[in-house]
C-alpha cells in the first residue's frame, strides 16, 4: 500500500450513534452507509452487532449491500470495507463475524480497556488478564476473519510500558490494524502525535501493522490530535460525519480530510475521498438524527464560506484567496445551480436527486415527486435544499405499519384559544379524528395527535427553520422526545456495561417539512411518536441479548 495514503475509517453509525438521541433505523443506517462508500471512505464500522439484534440486523444490511455492490458512479472504487464492533470476549466476535460475512471487505474490530482506572474500576480484573485476553480474544477473531482491527480503550490515560506490552501482543496474535483511542479526549496534540510514535518506536513488530488514530473531542482538540497521530505515521483515522459521537463528539471527517487536503504541502499524504459530497453527507446525517449543523461549523456550516464584513467582502472581490483556504465548491457548497418549478417532471426530479446523491427509483421517487408536486404547486421555485427538505420528509420507508397525517385543520388566532382537528390514517389502515383546544396551533395539533396515539412521550426540544429564504420558504420542524415508558429492570444498565460507554435509551428525533410549519410540526410530531412506537420491542430484544450476554461473560 502506498505510504501516503491515510485510510478513512467512518464510524458515523457505531461511534455517532452512540451520541444520546442519534439512533437510527436500519433503513437510514443503509441510506448512510451508501453516502459513505460514495465519499469513499476506506472502512465503515456499521455497528456493535452483539449490542441488540436491530444492530446485528444493520451490520449484515449493510454488509450484504454496501459491502458487495460496485460503487455507483465511481466504477473503479472497490466497496468499502465493513466493519463490526465486539469487545474481546467470544460471544461478541462470534457475532461480529456473522454479521460482516456478507460484505467483500469484512473486518472485525475488537477492544479492551488498558488503562488501570479501566481494569480496576469497570473490568475488576488485572493487567495480567488483560495482557491474556487480548491475546486470547485477537487469536480468536483471526480464526473468524482475515482483517482484524484491535483497540486498546482509554488508550490516552494508560500506562505506556503496559501498552506497548499488549499492542505487541495484539499483533503477535493477528491484529493488522492498531488503533489508539483517546476515549476521554484528554490529551494534547503533542502528548497524542509522541504517543503514535512512541508506540511505532517501542513495539517490536509495529511494522507489521497499520496505527489509527480515534479521538474524541471533550476539549476541543479531536481534529488537532488525530492530525498530529497521522504527522507521527497513524494512516487510518477513525473519524464521523459531522463529528458526531460519544458525548461532545469524535473527530470530524470533513475537518481531518480538508485539513489533509488543503494542507496537502505541509503533511504530503492523500485520503480517497471525493471531497465534493461533503456538504451532501453532513446534510444527511444531520436530517437523518436531527442534530441541527452549527452555523460556525468548519468545513461544512452554513457560514463555512460566507463573509460579512465589508472589509472581507472587498477582500473577496478583489481576490477569491483572500479570506477562503478552500473553494465551496471542493466541499459541495457550490451555489445551487438548476431550479426547479412547478412544470417539472418526474424525471428532471429524479435526475437532480441522483446528482443530489439521493438515488431514488420506482414508488420510492414516485412518493418525493407527489411531495414536490404539492409544495411546487405553492412555492415558485424548488431549489436543492427544498428537495433534500422534501426527500427527507417523504422516502425513508416506514419500518413496518405506521400512523399517518391524512388530515390536519387548525384554527388560531387572537380571539380565543386554538383549535386543531386531526385526521390520522393507524396502521391497520382505519382512520381515527381527534379535536383538542391547546394554548397554541401546535400545542393543540399535538395534543390531538396525543389522544389518537396515546403514546405517553415528554417533549424535549422544538426547533423550526426555513430551509430556504422567502416568504414562502420550506419550513422545518424538528422534536425530539423521550419515551416516558419505564424501561424494563436491568435495560439501561446491561445496555451501558456491553457497550463499554454509555448510551441514553428512549430519546428520539423526527423531522417534517412543509411551507405551512404547523403541518411541518405535525408530521415532525407523527414522525418521532412512530419511532417511540418502533423502538419498544428493541429496547426488550437489547435486554435479552445483554442478559445471555452477562451469563456468558462471567467465564471469560
Ligand atoms: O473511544 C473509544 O475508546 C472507542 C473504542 C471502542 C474504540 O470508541
Ligand atoms: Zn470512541
Amino acid at each position: 500500500m502506498d505510504d501516503n495514503y491515510v485510510k478513512i475509517f467512518d464510524t458515523t453509525l457505531r461511534d455517532g450513534e452512540q451520541s444520546p438521541g442519534a439512533t437510527m433505523t436500519t433503513p437510514e443506517k443503509l441510506e448512510i452507509a451508501r453516502m459513505l462508500s460514495r465519499l469513499g471512505v476506506d472502512v465503515i464500522e456499521a455497528g456493535f452487532p452483539a449490542a441488540s439484534n436491530d444492530d446485528f440486523d444493520a451490520v449484515r444490511c449493510i454488509a450484504a449491500t454496501v459491502g458487495s455492490e460496485a460503487v455507483s458512479g465511481r466504477p473503479q472504487k472497490t466497496p468499502p470495507s465493513i466493519c463490526g464492533l465486539a469487545r474481546a470476549v467470544e460471544r461478541d466476535l462470534e457475532w461480529a463475524a456473522k454479521a460482516v460475512a456478507p460484505a467483500k471487505f469484512p473486518r472485525i474490530h475488537t477492544f479492551i480497556a488498558t488503562s488501570d482506572l479501566h481494569i480496576e474500576h469497570k473490568l475488576r480484573t488485572t493487567r495480567a488478564d488483560v495482557l491474556r485476553r487480548t491475546s486470547a480474544m485477537v487469536r480468536f477473531a483471526r480464526s473468524l476473519c482475515a482483517d482484524i482491527e484491535f483497540s486498546p480503550e482509554d488508550a490516552g490515560r494508560s500506562d505506556h510500558e503496559f501498552l506497548v506490552e499488549v499492542v505487541h501482543a495484539a499483533i503477535e496474535a493477528g491484529a493488522t490494524t492498531i488503533n489508539i483511542p483517546d476515549t476521554v479526549g484528554y490529551l494534547t496534540p503533542a502528548e497524542y502525535g509522541a504517543l503514535i510514535a512512541l508506540l511505532r518506536e517501542r513495539v517490536p513488530n509495529s511494522g507489521r501493522a497499520i496505527f489509527s488514530v480515534h479521538c474524541h473531542d471533550d476539549l476541543g482538540m479531536a481534529t488537532a490530535n488525530s492530525l498530529a497521530g497521522i504527522a507521527a505515521g497513524a494512516r487510518q483515522a477513525e473519524v464521523t460525519i459531522n463529528g458526531l459521537g460519544e458525548r461532545a463528539g469524535n473527530a470530524a471527517l470533513e475537518e481531518v480530510v480538508m485539513a489533509l487536503a488543503t494542507r496537502r504541502q505541509r503533511f504530503g499524504l492523500t485520503t480517497g475521498i471525493d471531497t465534493t459530497q461533503l456538504v451532501r453527507a453532513s446534510k444527511l446525517v444531520s436530517q437523518t438524527i436531527g442534530f441541527v449543523v452549527p452555523p460556525n461549523k468548519a468545513v461544512v456550516g452554513a457560514n463555512a464560506f460566507a463573509h460579512e464584513s465589508g472589509i472581507h467582502q472587498d477582500g473577496m472581490l478583489k481576490n477569491g484567496l483572500a479570506y477562503e483556504i478552500m473553494l465551496p465548491a471542493s466541499v459541495g457548497a457550490g451555489r445551487t445551480q438548476l431550479v426547479l418549478g412547478k412544470h417539472s417532471g418526474r424525471h428532471a426530479v429524479g435526475v437532480r436527486l441522483g446528482e443530489l446523491g439521493h438515488e431514488l427509483e420506482g414508488a420510492a421517487l414516485d412518493a418525493v415527486f407527489e411531495r414536490y408536486k404539492a409544495v411546487a404547486d405553492r412555492k415558485k421555485q424548488i431549489t436543492d435544499a427544498d428537495l433534500e427538505a422534501i426527500c427527507s420528509d417523504s422516502h425513508i420507508a416506514p419500518a413496518g405499519g405506521e400512523y399517518s397525517l391524512l388530515d390536519l385543520i387548525v384554527c388560531c388566532g387572537t380571539q380565543g384559544l386554538a383549535t386543531a382537528t386531526v385526521r390520522i390514517n393507524r396502521p391497520d389502515g382505519s382512520v381515527a379524528v381527534a379535536a383538542i383546544i391547546g394554548s397554541g396551533p401546535v400545542d393543540a395539533t399535538f395534543k390531538a395527535i396525543d389522544s389518537i396515539l396515546a403514546t405517553s412521550v415528554t417533549l424535549l426540544e422544538y426547533m423550526v427553520h426555513a430551509v430556504t429564504e422567502g416568504i414562502d420558504a420550506l419550513g422545518e420542524v424538528s422534536v425530539r422526545v423521550r419515551d416516558s415508558e419505564p424501561v424494563r429492570d436491568g435495560d439501561a444498565d446491561a445496555g451501558s456495561e456491553a457497550r463499554g460507554q454509555g448510551r441514553s435509551e428512549g430519546i428520539v428525533y423526527g423531522n417534517g417539512a412543509d411551507t405551512d410549519i404547523v403541518v411541518a410540526s405535525a408530521k415532525a410530531y407523527l414522525k418521532a411518536l412512530n419511532r417511540v412506537l418502533a423502538a419498544r420491542p428493541i429496547r426488550s430484544h437489547r435486554t435479552e441479548r445483554f442478559s445471555q450476554e452477562k451469563q456468558g461473560d462471567t467465564s471469560s
